[in-house]
């Protein structure tokens, strides 16, 4: 069975019954709370083989999704297509920087050799044939769509990280991955084996984000 008829057989599913609701909360915590960002130059061969990887976009493909309008995608970079795009990040840093060094625009090229599995995350801006949903929506969807790809590798047992950076919006990049104008490249997305463990970092407290409406003191 393909990785896409099993996940597609689960569409078939409902939440977990009751006797199993304790041992999926207990996975999903685990899962959240142990995922962490590994630097690319960490993260080793092997990396997702493509069963893995089409059960990773099905995941993504679970994202929430205002209007089903599907705003974003993904571009794999493949070993052969990382020489060009070390050449995009080496062309970015010399306009940032015309006195750039050889030693310098070689380490910018070394980076796009980083991880196993490569993918540019991109999101569509409201000039479509959907102006009604905005772009802030649409990057939400996106980055569930990467936290379900991210969570799905974890539970595989590979690390990942996401990397944006400076060459991000230059025309080089935008030519090299065809984006439309309506587009815009947000992060890749780096999956391999890690060389080794990393503490969790502490997540802020809950307190810090969340607030209750107080009506009592509305103006409105
Ligand atoms: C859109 C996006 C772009 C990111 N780009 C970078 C990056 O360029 N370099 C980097 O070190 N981390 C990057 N990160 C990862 C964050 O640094 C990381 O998630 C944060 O430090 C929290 O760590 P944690 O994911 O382990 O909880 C990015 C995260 C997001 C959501």
């Amino acid at each position: 069975m393909s990785a896409a008829q099993s996940v597609i057989s689960l569409q078939d599913r409902t939440a977990p019954d009751v006797a199993a609701r304790p041992v999926y909360a207990e996975l999903a915590a685990t899962l959240i709370h142990t995922r962490q960002q590994l630097a690319p130059r960490r993260l080793f061969n092997p990396g997702p083989d493509a069963v893995q990887i089409e059960r990773y976009f099905l995941a993504a493909a679970a994202a929430p999704d205002h209007g089903q309008i599907l705003p974003w995608r993904f571009v794999i970079v493949p070993a052969d297509s990382r020489a060009a795009l070390g050449e995009v990040f080496a062309q970015a840093l010399k306009e940032r920087d015309a006195s750039a060094s050889e030693k310098e625009l070689a380490e910018a090229r070394e980076k796009a050799h980083r991880g196993p599995f490569v993918a540019l995350a991109v999101v569509r801006n409201e000039a479509d044939d959907h102006p009604e949903i905005p772009l802030a929506e649409r990057l939400i969807s996106l980055g569930c769509a990467i936290q379900n790809l991210l969570l799905s590798a974890h539970a595989d047992g590979f690390g990942s990280g996401l990397v944006s950076g400076q060459a991000m919006q230059t025309p080089g990049l935008r030519r090299l991955f065809s984006l439309h104008e309506n587009e815009l490249a947000v992060c890749f997305v780096a999956i391999g084996t890690a060389d080794r463990g990393k503490y969790v970092r502490p997540r802020p407290d809950p307190a810090l984000f969340v607030s209750v409406l107080n009506c009592e003191n509305s103006h409105a």
